[in-house]
């Protein structure tokens, strides 16, 4: 019987989710991972995405892991955060086709191989949906709090909140709701609501917790995915870093963690 990892450390770990793609849980976790650094936390980032991990793209991790002598894996830091991701062990274009058993064994060691050292944060990008991966994360990490992102509009919505009831029923905590892609601000200063308004915080409101932030559309913040800069480090003044610090500093200064250490959770 192994203990899971991060049971006895204070390491808060933090799963990035929603019940959709495309709504910029990659970007929220590697901009949110590198703000946590900047407020001087020591943070890993784990790309849980095996199929379409974009870490390693987004955050700009040129190195790849080294191994001890003792296979231990030894994660490179970027921006501060020392990343994992399936993207050092497989070539990018090419699809990870793996079935639920291979996918557990791959988080497993994710999560036990990995010589994370003392972290404050883990900050977990999930995968699209609420299939394997978010129950074997659950498995390993029973102590993992849920991060909810969403778009504006009420469609996004309804399918975020069931990534809200996969984390119900697999006992994980949401700790609060992310707006992404909330507005776009014009040079003028106008702001469009190009996604509708609103979604956010109604799923805040449903679920019982803070909407924590809305981050602005900022075409400034794909193209730094895109080149492995996140708009944290190259425009830390800007409206969607600062969107980043403040959800950073409400989650790591006025948010205690729900759940204390339950030493009965085990993995088997
Ligand atoms: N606030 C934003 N402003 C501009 N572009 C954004 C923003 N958020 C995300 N994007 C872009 O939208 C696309 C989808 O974002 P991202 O990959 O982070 O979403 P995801 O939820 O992780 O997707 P998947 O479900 O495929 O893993 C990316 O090209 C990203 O750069
Ligand atoms: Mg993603």
């Amino acid at each position: 019987m192994s203990e899971h990892p991060f049971a006895r450390s204070s390491t808060r770990v933090l799963a990035v989710a929603s019940g959709k793609g495309g709504v910029g849980k990659s970007s929220i976790t590697a901009n949110l991972a590198v703000a946590l650094a900047r407020r001087g936390r020591r943070v890993g980032a784990l790309d849980a995405d095996v199929w379409g991990f974009s870490l390693r793209r987004m955050l700009g991790a040129t190195e790849p892991p080294t191994v001890t002598a003792e296979d231990r894996i030894v994660p490179p830091e970027v921006h501060g955060v020392r990343l994992i991701s399936m993207g050092f062990f497989a070539p990018e274009d090419q699809a990870v086709i793996w079935r639920g058993p291979m996918l557990h064994k791959a988080l497993e060691q994710f999560l036990t191989q990995v010589d994370w050292g003392e972290l404050d944060w883990l900050v977990v990008d999930m995968p699209p949906g609420t299939g394997d991966v978010s129950l074997s994360m659950s498995q390993f990490l029973p102590r993992a709090e849920v991060l909810v992102v969403t778009t504006p509009q009420p469609a996004a919505q309804s399918v975020a909140q069931r990534a809200a009831a996969m984390a119900a029923k697999v006992e994980l905590d949401v700790v609060g709701v992310v707006e992404n892609m909330s507005f776009f601000r014009g040079d003028d200063g106008t702001v469009y609501e190009l996604f509708g308004h609103g979604g956010g915080r109604e799923l805040a409101e449903r679920l019982g917790v803070p909407l924590l932030g809305r981050v602005p559309l900022v075409p400034a913040l794909r193209e730094g995915a895109d080149v492995g800069v996140p708009i944290v480090v190259s425009d830390p003044e800007g409206e969607a870093a600062q969107a980043f610090a403040v959800i950073a500093r409400r989650l790591d200064a006025e948010i205690a963690p729900r759940r204390i250490y339950k030493p009965e959770l085990r993995i088997t």
